[in-house]
């Protein structure tokens, strides 16, 4: 349930009207010359939240084309193509939240596959976790408590030659297995900015997931990708990379953490308390 916003076009102008968010009542906007319509709508969305457009097309009483479409399907077509391609462009980047928020501590629940948003969100992850230049990211991160990640190991690539980059979402994830040798290596968290502490993790984990496509997966992993995903996956069981550490470098750790959950620490991304 959201709001839905109705665009009507006319000949010379164009209307806008929007419901509340129940859609119980719609009141009408405004209603701009067809040339500066685009703008409108651009200008209105980056300010507001719209769920729904729903674009309007002419017909006569007998529900058939009206003549006058001729002139205004033009008007039409270019609005609602320019309309998707500024959706596409959009780029939503979620506030990431901080070491101290209790959703950090929450096991996450399952996802609906079929949900439709889930697709829009698996995006707004990866543009999240690029902007804040992150190779993982956890639903729990931006507050929802989700079992879903998103990894992108590409910036290895640089460190570890021989890596195969790997992009993808988990989406309801299931780590069976932990197994291989027991490695150290230095992590850091979006949520825990500027804490970097070596954790000893198994270089190799089995894993069942499904992926933003929908497709199931049941596979082994190993290297740093499998780092990557059990650090993600941590984060859907309530976990941060620092539990993992010894007493004695918790304790360490502690003014720090409390620095970060007292909203002292300000990294360069946008961050919730
Ligand atoms: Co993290």
């Amino acid at each position: 349930m959201g709001r839905i916003m109705a665009i009507d076009y006319g000949q010379k102008r164009v209307g806008f009207a929007v419901t509340d968010e129940l859609q119980i009542c719609a009141h009408a906007l405004e209603t701009v010359p067809v040339a500066q319509a685009f703008d409108f709508l651009k200008d209105y969305l980056n300010k507001e939240k719209v769920d729904v457009v729903v674009i309007g097309e002419a017909k006569q009483l007998d529900n058939t084309p009206s003549e006058s479409c001729r002139c205004h399907h033009p008007a039409i077509l270019s609005g609602a193509t320019r309309y998707d391609q500024f959706k596409k462009q959009r780029t939503m980047i979620l506030p990431i939240v901080l070491y101290g928020n209790p959703v950090l501590r929450k096991t996450a629940v399952e996802v609906d596959l079929k949900d439709e948003a889930l697709k829009g969100f698996v995006n707004d992850l990866f543009d999240t976790m690029y902007h804040a230049e992150g190779v993982g990211l956890a639903a729990p991160q931006v507050g929802k408590s989700m079992r879903i990640f998103v990894v992108d190991s590409a910036p290895y690539k640089e460190i570890y030659p021989d890596h195969e980059p790997f992009k993808g979402a988990f989406i309801n994830p299931t780590i069976t297995d932990r197994f291989g040798e027991d490695v150290p290596f230095a992590e850091g968290c979006l949520s825990l900015p500027k804490i970097n502490e070596d954790v000893i993790r198994k270089s190799d984990i089995h894993i069942t997931y499904y992926d933003e496509k929908g497709e199931y997966h049941d596979c082994d992993i190993n290297g740093i990708l499998a780092r990557i995903i059990q650090h993600e996956y941590d984060h859907l069981e309530g976990k941060v990379f620092t539990d993992n550490l010894s007493q004695i470098k918790k304790m360490v750790l502690k003014r720090q953490l409390n620095d970060i959950a007292s909203g002292k620490v300000h990294p360069a991304y946008k961050t919730k308390k």
